[in-house]
């Protein structure tokens, strides 16, 4: 069977997943049928389709055609004055887009504002863990997911690496926010603002010379990709929090869940690819996101760029935290394998202080363990650690800069 053309593809839309046999048709995709069933998603049933040749059919076709037509640079004007989830949307848009975005804000079924406002209160008291793991498990990470370290670095954003990350750490702010999915909360927007942004990068990515010299699909960001980059986040997030024995209530673990459930589905993921728990989040992770773990040129540089936030990020450079410390703690928090994929150097001070004092480090935060009787050097490496945290948090924090709109991108990377 021949791999099916781009247009072949998107004139199928979503329905080219249920063709499983597709899954064995492409070399480079071969060996890891995607066998996770929906019975263990949010939706509980589906048609257990491929995801690697689902897309977003609605979304790319519209977004496609605003690109065609010249009309993203104004939608993008227009579409920096909505802010707010419960804003209406601004007059001058071109009615399909209007359309679709009046059905794209809306809230799934499912989602239950109690979990919602638990997750609040997670957000609010673990904040400190939750920026240095999403900076720099998760972060660090997506550099070592192939697909995702070539999109982000061939399309338009990649030609600007500050402002991409501040502008995908605005997700990061926002989930965290007490009204995130509020009417006076910003998640909504920018969930459905990144959901256009990666229609445009469907349709864009496709034409870049560069992209496609190294890519091996044809269009990027399938919804199994959305999984893989998904998983690099709570998932990735949370096995580290438990890793470090940061005591957790099961509700605040399930609605920290929840939250990025409901991410997922207004990210124009099918709830049936959603997992309903940890342990199913664990087990698709293990499924999609393990194995395709792998090292390209384009995600040591952006790692690379990544290390050097400690003078990155607004309010800094952090003097204490340098690039030396954060490649020490990125090989802490994502093991030696990849740490030596991105060419990291070993730091044998700073390593050994990572596997020895940094859990020690959190009982003491948690007064889990009391000075006292924690390792004597901790009580040197205390501030440090404590820096590090702050300099998660900032990153989280930069997200929420004002004013900072995602938009639709209307070109690659030009380099
Ligand atoms: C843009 C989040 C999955 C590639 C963005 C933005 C956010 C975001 C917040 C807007 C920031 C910006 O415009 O620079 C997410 C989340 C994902 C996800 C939460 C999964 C849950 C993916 C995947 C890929 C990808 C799987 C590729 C394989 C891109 C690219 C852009 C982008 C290339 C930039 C568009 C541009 O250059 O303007 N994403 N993303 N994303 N995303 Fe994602």
């Amino acid at each position: 069977m021949e791999k099916p053309s781009r247009r072949d593809v998107l004139m199928a839309g979503g329905t080219l997943g249920a063709l499983g046999a597709l899954s064995v048709a492409t070399p480079a995709q071969a060996g890891s049928l995607w066998t996770w069933s929906p019975a263990g998603s949010v939706a509980g049933t589906g048609e257990g389709a491929d995801p690697r040749w689902v897309w977003d059919p609605e979304a790319d076709e519209l977004v496609a055609s605003l690109i065609d037509r010249g009309a993203v640079p104004e939608v993008n004007r227009l579409l920096r004055t909505w802010t707010k989830n419960g804003q209406p949307l601004p007059a001058g848009l071109p009615a399909d887009l209007r359309d679709f975005m009046e059905r794209a804000r809306r809230m799934p079924p499912w989602a239950d504002q109690g979990k919602l406002a638990t997750a609040v209160g997670f957000n609010e008291k673990r904040g400190l863990y939750l920026g240095v793991t999403y900076g720099f498990a998760s972060g660090m990470m997506s550099t070592v997911i192939p697909r995702e370290a070539r999109a982000v670095y061939y399309s338009k954003g990649g030609a600007d690496m500050r402002d991409r990350i501040t502008k995908t750490a605005k997700l990061g702010y926002d989930i965290g926010t007490s009204n995130a999915y509020r009417p006076d909360g910003e998640m909504i927007v920018t969930c459905v603002k990144t959901r256009l942004a990666h229609a445009g990068v469907r349709h864009l990515l496709p034409k870049s010379p560069y992209w496609n010299k190294v890519a091996d699909e044809e269009i990027p960001i399938s919804q199994a990709d959305m999984m893989v980059t998904w998983h690099s986040l709570p998932t990735t997030v949370m096995q580290n929090l438990v890793k470090w024995k940061v005591p957790i209530p099961p509700a605040e673990s399930e609605a920290f869940l929840h939250s990025w459930q409901v991410c997922a589905h207004m990210l124009g993921i099918k709830d049936e690819y959603i997992p309903n728990s940890w342990d199913e989040a664990n087990a698709q992770a293990r499924q999609v996101l393990d194995p395709i773990l792998a090292p390209t040129p384009e995600g040591i540089k952006l790692a690379d760029i990544l290390l050097n936030m400690g003078t990155i990020v607004p309010g800094g450079p952090l003097r204490y935290v340098t690039k030396p410390i954060l490649g020490s703690l990125t090989r802490y928090v994502l093991g030696d394998e990849i740490a030596n994929w991105l060419q990291i150097p070993r730091e044998p001070l700073w390593d050994g202080v990572f596997e020895t004092l940094w859990e020690p480090f959190v009982a003491v935060r948690e007064g889990l363990l009391s000075m006292e009787k924690a390792p004597g050097a901790l009580q040197k490496f205390y501030w440090a650690f404590d820096e590090i945290l702050r300099l998660g948090a900032l990153l989280v924090l930069s997200g929420g800069d004002f004013p900072i709109s995602i938009e639709i991108p209307d070109a690659n990377n030009p380099n």
